[in-house]
């Protein structure tokens, strides 16, 4: 099948491939950390390494080509820990979903591509320890939908291309439906982004993951973890929280 010229292929530093979206101007995956390494150090092995859940509820904020959960499976088989999931994952572009069963994924996550692919075809997958539901649908409406969140991989486009999945507005959603547990995962480290983080009630953190660009965690309680004096940081800085006025 032809990838849609809205799209170009891209590897990256681990080898593992990825997309640039033309409309965005922007690649979906850090092409210097590696699509794959940014997936599991950035997002998934924190989750498991920080909660001590048997149980996990994921937001997986966007599906995009589905590499969070598909690490996020891949890391499931090699705990003992976790014993059951639910990922939750909005997607907007209905027809990169359907590119994606031509997509080379990395070997590691190869065992579970008949997963996504029942995904994209049903919007749903379950086993006896797996659920994963797949929406298109904008991301903004989906977190109204859903509860109890103990995980946020927060893996939209860049503040700066889709600021509406940036700000305090959103992230105040975030927090109303996250459990008192709960960590969010991002690749962003950008001022606006962690003052609305912080000014919507999370703890903001920044911890150093060998070989990889810095990160941000939030959580709503304390973590073992390098902690950002926000109050300290908003006194400092011009910049001010992302709003949904401002979009
Ligand atoms: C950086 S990519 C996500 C990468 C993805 N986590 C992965 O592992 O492949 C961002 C994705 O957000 C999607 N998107 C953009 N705006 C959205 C919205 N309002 N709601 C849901 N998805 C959105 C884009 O179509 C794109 O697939």
């Amino acid at each position: 099948m032809e990838l849609d010229t809205k799209y170009e292929w891209r590897q990256s530093a681990d080898g593992s491939y990825t997309l640039y979206s033309k409309e965005y101007g922007e690649c979906y995956h850090s092409l210097k950390d590696g699509a794959l390494r940014e997936a599991l150090k950035k997002h998934v092995e924190p989750a498991f390494a920080l909660t001590n859940k048997s149980h996990l509820r994921i937001l997986d904020i966007c599906f995009g080509l589905g590499l969070n959960t598909l690490a996020t499976l891949y890391c499931f088989t090699k705990q003992n820990r976790v014993q059951s999931l639910e990922i939750f994952s909005p997607e907007l572009d209905a027809r990169l979903l359907q590119t994606l069963p031509h997509f080379s994924y990395p070997k590691p996550l190869e065992p579970f591509v008949p997963i996504l692919l029942e995904l994209i075809e049903h919007g749903k997958y379950k086993s006896s320890n797996i659920s994963i539901e797949l929406r298109v649908e904008d991301a903004r409406e989906y977190i109204k939908e859903v509860e109890r969140i103990d995980i946020v991989y927060q893996d939209a486009f860049s503040p700066k291309k889709n600021p509406r999945l940036w700000t305090l507005e959103y992230f105040q959603d975030l927090y109303a439906i996250t459990s008192d547990d709960m960590l969010l995962t991002t690749y962003s480290i950008a001022t606006p982004v962690r003052l609305a983080l912080a000014q919507a009630g999370f703890l903001v953190y920044e911890p150093v993951v060998e070989g990889i660009k810095k990160m941000t965690i939030a959580s709503k309680k304390r973590l073992a973890l390098p902690l950002i004096d926000m109050e300290a940081k908003a006194k400092r800085s011009t910049s001010t929280p992302l709003r949904d006025k401002e979009q």
